[in-house]
């Protein structure tokens, strides 16, 4: 069946012809066939080089031969059993162990639900309900996690609104919201608010905001004197800016961290882990009326194909070199989609670092939280992205570009002469 036909069967069957937030517009709309190492493939034929990488899970490309025998021999052997299985126990046992927070594990399938047993298990442990997240920061889909994760009017923290319908207004109550890298701001609200709070919640690269040295010690000095719990949101960081994630790489120790995208290989399935003490409020053997004792149960907890999908990424991921060879590659684009800027003349940033880069249209020198990232160019992002897919490069016209083990120098070439061809011919063009 043709593209064509396919796209608008889907646009029947799909609200706005899509299954989520991602879309794209009708030139760049395509249909994905299959996927293979760095490439995938739509159903025109033509092929891609995939740097969205299903949002971040395909750090080791598509297809990759350990991941489908592991999967293989799993599927064969049961897909799902509820009851304690071993590829589970040992994946749960490789977080702890790279894990700095990793005592204790909860497996669970979406990253979302991740963020939200996080935040539960926080509330539960400190018997406090409000919580304080980053302005612009991306925690999922529960109700809780969407207030403040849009701009809010500066003059407004900590307040937060729902970011969508559909979200109860009063919920925004519990959930505090700071400018990221802004000390100064966070600690004035911790100390007003402490009594109250229960967790602030961090994504350690926000979106491709890096953290300003002394940032997150501050945090972790704040929870440590009121007793907050400090939850840091791994799910892009973890085992993908170092083994151990964001706290490994910048130095801090969160209480709670949640993991999804690289530890499951590829296939539904999330982690949270932490301390011991703060976990044990979902300690199943709690009697049913004990006020502290939390529900985060699922179907599919403990999915053990996912298990082994994650177990062989880890195998993969843990070999020498892993993090010298994406940081070399992040450096690389950086430095030179930043030169393609100074010599094109298009004032852009390239935030992030490493495997996680995003290119930000914008004349400030320098990114610092939702506010000056909100006030970049989105209309050229989007048509840079748009103009990338047309040429052959799967980028996000909408965020990060991310960079995996399977990408050769001659796919980071691609990627560098089509960005620097769509800089010069159509970007410098939209002023
Ligand atoms: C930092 C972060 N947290 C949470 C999530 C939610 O994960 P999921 O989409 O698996 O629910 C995402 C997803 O993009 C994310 O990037």
């Amino acid at each position: 069946m043709s593209q064509t036909a396919l796209i608008e069967r889907a646009e029947k069957v799909f609200v706005g012809g899509s299954n989520g937030e991602f879309r794209l517009p009708p030139e760049a709309n395509l249909v994905v066939t299959h996927g293979d190492g760095a490439m995938i493939y739509d159903a025109s034929g033509r092929e891609y080089v995939d740097f969205l990488l299903g949002s971040g899970p395909m750090i080791l490309g598509h297809g990759h031969p350990e991941v489908v025998t592991a999967v293989t021999r799993q599927v064969a052997r049961g897909t799902t059993f509820m009851a304690l299985n071993e590829p589970a126990i040992r994946l749960a046992e490789r977080v702890v162990d790279a894990s700095p927070c990793g005592e204790k594990v909860r497996l669970v399938i979406t990253g979302s639900e991740s963020i939200q047993f996080a935040l539960r298990a926080a509330r539960a442990f400190t018997g406090r309900d409000r919580c304080l997240r980053f302005e612009g920061g991306w925690h999922g889909v529960s109700d809780s996690a969407l207030h403040g994760a849009r701009t809010l009017d500066p003059g407004d923290y900590p307040d937060t609104l729902p970011d969508g319908g559909g979200i109860p207004r009063n919920w925004s109550a519990d959930m505090l919201a700071a400018p990221f890298n802004d000390v100064g701001r966070a600690t004035e609200i911790v100390e007003r608010h402490h009594g109250e709070l229960a967790a602030i919640v961090i994504e350690p690269l926000q979106r491709c905001i890096l953290p300003r040295p002394g940032f997150f010690e501050a945090m972790r000095a704040l929870c440590d004197r009121h007793g907050i719990v400090l939850i840091f949101d791994e799910i892009v960081t973890g085992f993908r800016m170092a083994w151990g994630g964001a706290q490994e790489r910048y130095g801090v120790t969160a209480d709670l961290a949640a993991y999804g995208k690289t530890i499951s290989g590829g296939y539904p399935l999330a982690a949270m882990c932490g301390r011991s003490d703060v976990m044990d409020v979902m300690n199943g053997w709690r009697p049913a009326d004990d006020p502290k004792r939390v529900i985060a149960s699922g179907t599919f907890n403990g999915y053990p194909v996912g298990a082994v999908a994650g177990l062989a990424t880890l195998d993969v991921l843990e070999r020498p070199g892993t993090y010298k060879r994406l940081f070399a590659m992040g450096d690389r684009v950086t430095r030179e989609i930043t030169a393609m800027g100074e010599r094109l003349s298009v004032p852009l940033l390239v935030g992030g670092e490493g495997p996680v880069l995003q290119v930000l249209f914008t004349s400030e020198k320098e990114i610092v939280d939702y506010g000056s990232m909100f006030r970049a160019d989105k209309q050229k992002a989007y048509v840079f992205g748009v103009e990338m897919i047309k040429r052959g490069l799967f980028v996000s016209p909408y965020e990060k570009i991310y960079l995996s083990l399977v990408h050769t120098d001659g796919h980071v070439d691609r990627l560098l002469e089509t960005a620097e061809e769509v800089l010069r011919d159509v970007i410098a063009k939209m002023d």
